[in-house]
């Protein structure tokens, strides 16, 4: 059976306290709507129509940055959840297969568990609707006859005490045909208490048509909504959870898994180990068998294998590090290539720069990248030694096998295997050092300042 889905995303969030649309604040570093497009992706969904109201410009900029085949439909009075899919529906005329209602603020389902209502599906229920198990609270309850299908969905807020103490709660999610689903939102009557058309009164609708509904439950953590700021953070910890979980599972090493915090996109090889304190940022891709040692932050990156990163370091957007390479303590590295094997250890910037293979850059180098107005490039060849202290400014270019010696500060390009200094020669005064520190200490001795 094809599968098209829907994306509700029109809402405005009252309860979020924002100015940005509900469904783009991010868990993982990915907006919530990011999220449920890639269930729609991972599901094979052969159409996507999102929803958008609320802040729609944002919201389709959004989306369309993500996948623009994805279809916007305009829901321009929020009158509620089922007004917002029959909003959808005209995009989808024609289709003919199963239709899905996913929330954008509902961002953590799995395929897994759509999967098991299109099982639903096939065994003949009509309408297959998500659930979940939750103690009595905001969510609308899943009313069952003593068989177990689905009879009806009420809200809370006009749930009668019997119903209200249900504890089979609606995620939102819903799957039936693509024209069973046009033609239930099409006859929906606003709601008594709140006079919006609300997508949950189609199982009832369904069921006088004596049409079977049923109920696929899943666990709790995947199906929670965000109304407030307080679920938002509930469902990043729920995120968390999970994505510490499958790096587990995948075979990477955390001595403290639950101190490490992921991306929507983070992804880590096999034998990846991380140390504790570590924080993926979006966009960060780390290759089997690299360490990550404690307290760093990474973003926007990318790790080859065998490579040792940090502790305490930074990695920012750009940042190529290479096989076998060592990035070491309070270093920062911004869009630049750090080839096999070279070394950054110690207290550095390196911005805007190809770093060759085997090359040793010493504490405290600076990669001096900017002009006040425009960037520039360092490149250095293979086996290059800086000297620590030194500042490359660029743009410069430094050859195979060049060294510079500690503490210069180099303006001009270096050729392959030469010496470059740049700083005052030393001079030594033979026994001065002595003389003037006796002169000091008499000084003080005699109660006087130089
Ligand atoms: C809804 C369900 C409730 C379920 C809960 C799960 C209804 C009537 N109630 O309640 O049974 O337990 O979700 O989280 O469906 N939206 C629009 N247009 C609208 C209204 C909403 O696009 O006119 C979108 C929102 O952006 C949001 C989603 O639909 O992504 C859910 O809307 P929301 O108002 O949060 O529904 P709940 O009251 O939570
Ligand atoms: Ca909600």
């Amino acid at each position: 059976m094809s599968l098209a889905t829907i994306i509700l995303a029109a809402g405005q969030g009252k309860r979020m306290q924002s100015d940005l649309p509900k469904v783009l604040h991010e868990v993982g570093n990915a907006s919530m709507l990011a999220h449920v497009m890639a269930t729609s992706r991972q599901l094979d969904a052969e159409r996507c129509v999102v929803v958008v109201g609320h802040g729609a410009e944002a919201v389709t900029a959004a989306v369309h940055d993500i996948d623009p085949d994805v279809e916007i439909a305009m829901q321009t009075n929020q009158n509620g959840t089922g007004h917002a899919v029959a909003q959808a529906m005209p995009a989808l005329a024609g289709f003919s297969g199963d239709v899905l209602v996913l929330y954008g603020d509902t961002p953590l389902i799995t395929p897994e568990a759509i999967t098991q209502m299109q099982a639903a599906r096939e065994s003949g229920a009509a309408v297959v609707v998500l659930g979940f198990q939750n103690p009595p609270g905001g969510y609308g309850r899943l009313v069952c006859d003593v068989l177990g299908a689905l009879e009806a969905i009420v809200e809370a807020k006009d749930a009668d005490p019997g119903t209200y103490a249900l504890t089979l709660c609606n995620s939102g999610v819903m799957l039936a045909a693509g024209d069973l689903m046009a033609e239930l939102v099409a006859g929906l009557a606003p709601s008594a208490t709140t006079d919006e058309l609300y997508l949950t009164d189609i199982v009832a609708a369904a069921r006088t048509l004596n049409l079977p509904c049923a109920v696929v439950e899943c666990d709790a953590a995947e199906t929670e909504g965000v109304n407030s700021r307080a679920d938002l953070a509930r469902v990043e910890a729920a995120f968390q959870a999970r994505a510490r979980a499958r790096a587990l599972a995948d075979g990477v090493t955390m001595q403290a898994p639950e101190t490490v915090l992921f991306s929507q996109d983070t992804a880590l090889g096999r034998d990846v180990v991380v140390e504790p304190n570590v924080i993926f940022a979006a966009g960060v891709s780390v290759e089997s068998g690299a360490r990550i040692r404690a307290f760093s932050h990474l973003e926007g990156c990318h790790v080859a294998a065998d490579a040792i990163v940090g502790p305490f370091a930074r990695l920012r957007p750009g940042a190529e590090i290479g096989v076998g390479a060592k990035i070491g303590n309070f270093v920062e590295i911004k869009e630049a290539i750090i080839e096999d094997g070279a070394k950054v250890n110690h207290l550095s910037y390196v911005g805007d720069a190809i770093i060759g293979a085997r090359s040793n850059i010493g504490a405290g180098t600076i990669f001096c990248n900017y002009d006040g107005v425009f960037k520039h490039q360092a490149v250095l060849g293979e086996d290059v030694f800086i000297g620590s202290n030194s500042s490359l400014v660029s743009p410069v270019t430094i050859g195979n096998g060049a060294m510079v010696g500690s503490g210069s500060v180099i303006t001009s390009n270096v050729a392959a295997g030469d010496l470059a200094i740049s700083r005052g020669r030393q001079v030594n005064k033979p026994g001065l050092g002595a003389k003037f520190m006796a002169r000091l200490r008499a000084m003080k001795t005699a109660g006087k300042r130089p």
